[in-house]
């Protein structure tokens, strides 16, 4: 297959995609993305992930220029032409759409247009070995937007907070980062939601802290109140974190991903499972089983 791009309906191998230089997702980062995968063809929580675009793009006041439905087919178009089809090759889909083309304005009243742009490329192939062993985070100087400043739930062209976590966590030598709000409560990785495990209860922090409401915790969530586990939304503080005995995160590419060690801001580093401990095992299995599931009761919305 061919990494593959759709501008507005026109299609490219990716790499000769083009947007203009005055939209305003380059010019201000006024956008909203999705990012989802396709298991057997199947895109996954596409409803689900089409309801949070609506979300974001009501909270930075965006009318969104087309149905779920046309979505869906300039989707389809796109993967067909990626080649992904025909090979029945899965893949990631992103789809964004920016609020277009205007002038050099933090306004947008004036601006044309909305662009809509889907990129599809093979499947991230994550380290193996964060799967056979884990990734190591840190947590960075750097603290997470307040929620108040922006929303952690548009999912937005504006991602400078989680690429300066990146940035420190590297230079801290870890995988990434594990951001703390300005209260000193963990919100998120860069890119997923995180969890612990502490006294055999699943724990991940709540809304309060300021994270996105990722479609894969929800999920987690989903298939552990299935399976009786004890799974709940709080606050979580560094002492909480010092207790717990394993951690994962959790995101619609990494799926269930084991962390093995964290380094707090004082440098102590703790260390988790390699491979995952027993919940972080039964989870990403749990959430496997779910996927197949799914995947067999939406086969007739299969991209191929
Ligand atoms: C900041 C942030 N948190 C969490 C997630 C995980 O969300 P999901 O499980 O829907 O992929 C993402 C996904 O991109 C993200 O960008």
């Amino acid at each position: 297959m061919q990494n593959t791009a759709s501008v507005d309906g026109i299609v490219t191998s990716l790499e000769d995609a083009r947007v203009p230089v005055l939209d305003r997702g380059f010019l201000y980062g006024d956008s909203v993305y999705e990012v989802f995968r396709t298991y057997q063809g199947v895109p996954f929580l596409f409803d689900e992930h089409w309801l949070r675009l609506e979300n974001s793009a009501g909270l930075i006041y965006m009318t969104l220029p087309m149905s779920s439905q046309d979505l869906l087919e300039r989707v389809r178009e796109t993967v067909v032409a990626s080649g992904a089809a025909a090979e029945k090759l899965d893949v990631y889909v992103r789809y964004a759409v920016t609020r277009g083309v205007g002038p050099i304005d933090l306004d947008p009243a004036a601006s044309a247009n909305h662009s809509v742009v889907i990129i599809v490329k093979a499947i991230d192939s994550w380290n193996p070995e964060f799967y056979t062993s884990g990734v190591t985070l840190a947590v960075p100087s750097v603290r997470r937007n307040p929620g108040n400043a922006l929303s952690p739930n548009i999912k937005g062209g504006n991602y400078l907070n989680n690429v300066l976590g990146v940035i420190q966590a590297k230079q801290l030598g870890a995988d990434d980062c594990l951001l703390v709000n300005d209260a000193g409560f963990v919100t998120e990785a860069s890119n997923s939601n995180v969890f612990f495990a502490v006294d055999g209860v699943l724990v991940t922090p709540s809304q309060h802290a300021s994270n996105l409401q990722g479609l894969t915790k929800l999920t987690v969530h989903r298939v552990c109140q299935l399976a009786g586990l004890n799974c709940v939304e709080q606050s979580v503080d560094v002492p909480t974190v010092r207790q717990a005995n394993e951690c994962f995160l959790t995101s619609a590419t990494r799926e269930v991903m084991a962390v093995r060690s964290l380094r707090l801001e004082n440098g102590e580093v703790l260390k988790f499972p390699a491979g995952g401990g027993p919940l972080t095992q039964q989870v990403a299995q749990l959430y496997k089983d779910y996927v197949a599931e799914y995947v067999n009761d939406n086969r007739h919305r299969a991209l191929f």
